[in-house]
Parts: C-alpha cells; sequence; structure tokens
C-alpha cells in the first residue's frame, strides 16, 4: 500500500501530502543511489547558523549485516515485529555544541528538518521511509561508541512497500486507517496565544 494522501482542508503539494509512515516493507535492498539520494536531500536542510549540525548513521542489512543487527536489537519490540524485513535504517543524529563550544538550541529543530528532507525524498522516490523514537538510546550509544556531546534523536527505516495482509491484524487496520492531524485552529494562532488563526 504505497498511497495513503492526507485528508488536507486546503490543497497542499502532493509530496507533503502523500508522505505517510508505512508499517509494511518488502525485504528488497534500497539501491545505493537511492539510498545516496535521501542523504543527499538530508544534506541540503537549512539549519540554524548554516551549522548542519546533524549526523545520520546509515545501516544497509545488505551491505553490513553486523552494523545492521546491532543497530536493529535496539529497536524496542514492537517497533521490531514491523520493522523484521526492512532493509535499512537510518540513525538521526546531532551535535549538541556550536563550533564555539557552546549549546546549539536549535540542533534538534535543524536535525528533524534534515530528516524531514530525508523521508521527503524518499517518497517521491517510492520508498516507504518510517521514524522512530522507540529505540533504547543508551544501548544505541553504547553500541556504537557515540560521543557525549552527540545526541541521539530518533531511527528512521527505510525500504520498499510491502504487503499489507502480511502485518498482524492491529496494524493491518492501522495501515490502513485514515491519517488524522489536530484542527488547524489548535496548531496555528494569530497574533496572540491561543487566538486561533
Ligand atoms: C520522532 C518520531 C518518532 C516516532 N516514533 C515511532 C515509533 O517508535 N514507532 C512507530 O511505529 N511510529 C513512530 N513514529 C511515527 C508516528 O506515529 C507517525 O508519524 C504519526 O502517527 C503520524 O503518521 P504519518 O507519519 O503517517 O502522518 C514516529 C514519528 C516521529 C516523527
Amino acid at each position: 500500500m504505497a498511497n495513503k494522501p492526507a485528508p488536507t482542508a486546503v490543497p497542499i503539494h502532493e509530496l507533503i501530502a502523500g508522505r505517510w509512515s508505512p508499517r509494511a516493507y518488502s525485504s528488497e535492498p534500497v539501491s545505493r543511489e537511492h539510498l545516496h539520494a535521501v542523504l543527499e536531500a538530508a544534506r541540503w536542510a537549512p539549519s540554524s547558523y548554516n551549522l548542519q549540525p546533524w549526523r545520520f548513521m546509515v545501516f544497509d542489512r545488505s551491505a553490513d549485516e553486523v552494523s545492521f543487527k546491532r543497530a536493529f536489537a535496539t529497536l524496542v519490540p514492537f517497533n521490531q515485529g514491523w520493522n523484521a524485513p526492512a532493509p535499512v535504517l537510518i540513525a538521526a543524529t546531532t551535535h549538541t555544541l556550536t563550533n564555539k563550544g557552546e549549546i546549539n538550541r536549535c540542533a534538534p529543530y535543524d536535525t528533524g528538518a534534515a530528516a524531514m528532507a530525508l523521508v521527503l525524498q524518499a517518497h517521491a522516490l517510492g520508498l516507504a521511509a518510517h521514524q522512530m523514537s522507540g529505540f533504547d538510546v543508551n544501548a544505541f550509544r553504547k553500541a556504537f561508541a557515540i560521543p557525549d556531546d552527540v545526541e541521539v534523536i530518533a531511527m528512521i527505516s527505510l525500504g520498499h512497500f510491502g504487503e499489507v495482509d502480511k502485518l498482524d491484524p492491529v496494524l493491518r487496520e492501522r495501515e490502513k486507517s485514515v491519517r488524522t492531524r489536530l484542527p488547524l485552529s489548535d496548531i496555528a494562532f494569530s497574533g496572540a496565544w491561543k487566538k486561533a488563526f
């Protein structure tokens, strides 16, 4: 199931409306060319002072199964379940300090922007991408000797769309359900706090 467009209130670009977070993967590897493209999209994200604090660690099962398995082992059991066939995991990490050694308070914001560029590029290529916070950050830090001034923010699984019917019944229903969001009046204010746009 490759398409589950957002039921938007007004028309928006297909790339944004069409991106979603699927859980049904096939085990087909992602080509090197496509991996390069999603990382290139992330590279061109904007950032505060153009510091580009993001660092992405790619775990490609077809290229390095040992590292892939070590990263996969840090996922919480729920995420391990539906990611079992996924061919690629990408850890989104960020440098927390500026070049002057001060806290870069925009680092997570910038890294989220880069991750969004990555998943949008994946969608544009017809790939499935799913961001996750459900993993053991400390176990990941230990497994890959992440330096103290780097924060590990999220994992992103990447692959080709698989068969929804192979998911367990609960996830199968979730995969088919309509995507929802808070109403615009809850998230956009006009000139004053909580004055709905
Ligand atoms: C930072 C972040 C962490 C997430 N963590 C998980 C996760 O651990 N497991 C999961 O199944 N989905 C996870 N998701 C996916 C969200 O549940 C999903 O984006 C949300 O329900 C909206 O659905 P959509 O992306 O299809 O529009 C995460 C998404 C983000 C952005």
